[in-house]
């Protein structure tokens, strides 16, 4: 039998196989493009998303939003798609790795979804565990980690070990926010109005928390008050605020949670610091800026994006512990 972990995220789906091929054999947008007028399927995963505000008759849709199902029969269409092209035969067991404290009926999604993509046993383990499984972290029963994992669309923070979560909450707050804020931020500066997927190209290349930071990107745009296409070359610096201000956002939680929590609790995470994944870690900087903040280190995954899906893969290969995280 063929194990898969699925991370069905807010913009990029990933998915780790276990067994022949073992790793990540896919990670794809997780977008459906559909005529605007028959509501029929034009294009999935990377091919969808290259159309973000290129084409006025077809509708872009994220059918993941902020880390929950919205579209289960688009969302089922684009997990037998990535499958198709994995090239997935006979029965398969997924493991879908989902937002802390997932409601059983968001769960219920989740599988209704799996199974009209033909996937047969199904499992859920929460984003915070496979995090830091995903980097190694030496976490177990007695042994608690702080974890921060950033997506695009939501953002879980948790103290935990082995034996259950301390504290956590998951935000509505991640990359897609930050790209927002630029197209507003841009809008205002420069009197120029940009597009969501030039304005996360550009978070993306030179968006950085590294002080003094000056590294250019030239955007095109169109000029608000002639409507002429114009480019202008904008620096890390000038983006730093829209950025910070969701940074800065998730690090007061960050301090909430650290301040509820039991003393020795607490002086076991000052000790090993705190776990960054998603996406958005992987901007210059971030650690740097978190640990300024909070004054504990900050360890910033690998490679961050796919921090919780090596998890997924890495829980799925060691049956006790996958009995022992996965939620009942
Ligand atoms: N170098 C980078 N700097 C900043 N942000 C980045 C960088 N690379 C990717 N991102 C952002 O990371 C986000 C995608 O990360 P990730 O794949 O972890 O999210 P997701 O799992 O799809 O979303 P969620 O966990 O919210 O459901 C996007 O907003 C993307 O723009
Ligand atoms: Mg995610």
């Amino acid at each position: 039998m063929t194990k898969f972990a699925i991370d069905f995220g807010t913009a990029v789906t990933k998915i780790f196989q276990l067994g022949s091929g073992n790793g990540i054999v896919l990670s794809e947008a997780t977008c459906v493009t559909v005529d605007r007028g028959t509501r029929e399927i034009r294009s999935l995963g990377d091919e969808a998303k290259k159309v973000l505000g290129k084409t006025a008759d077809t509708d872009v849709i994220f059918p993941v939003y902020e880390g929950e199902i919205v579209d289960e029969a688009l969302a089922g269409e684009l997990l037998h798609y990535f499958f198709g092209k994995i090239g997935r035969k006979g029965f398969t067991e997924a493991l879908f790795c989902v937002p802390c404290g997932c409601t059983k009926e968001n769960r219920a999604k989740y599988l209704r979804v799996a199974r009209d993509a033909g996937l047969s046993k199904v499992s859920f383990v929460e984003v915070p565990y496979l995090a830091a499984l995903g980097m190694s972290v030496p976490v177990s029963e007695s042994n608690p980690a702080f974890a921060i994992d950033i997506g695009a669309g939501k953002t879980s923070l948790a103290a935990f070990s082995f034996d259950g979560i301390n504290a956590g909450l998951n935000m509505n707050v991640g990359g897609n926010n930050m790209d927002t804020s630029i197209i507003d931020h841009i809008a205002q500066t420069y009197n120029l109005k940009i597009g969501l997927s030039t304005a996360e190209k550009l978070k993306n290349t030179v968006g950085s928390l590294i002080p003094h930071d000056h590294q250019s990107y030239v955007v095109q745009g169109r000029d608000i008050t002639s409507g002429k296409p114009r480019q202008v070359a904008v620096y890390s610096e000038d983006i730093v605020r829209p950025i910070s201000v969701y940074v800065n956002l998730i690090l007061e939680y960050a301090e909430l949670i650290l301040r509820k929590l039991p003393e020795e609790i607490s002086a076991t995470m000052c000790r090993s610091g705190i776990y960054l994944s998603g996406g958005v870690s992987a901007m210059p900087g971030l650690g740097d800026y978190v640990q300024g903040r909070l004054q504990m280190d900050a360890h910033v995954a690998e490679d961050p994006q796919m921090a919780v899906v090596l998890g997924g893969g890495r829980v799925l290969g060691n049956a006790a512990l996958l009995d022992k995280l996965l939620m009942k």
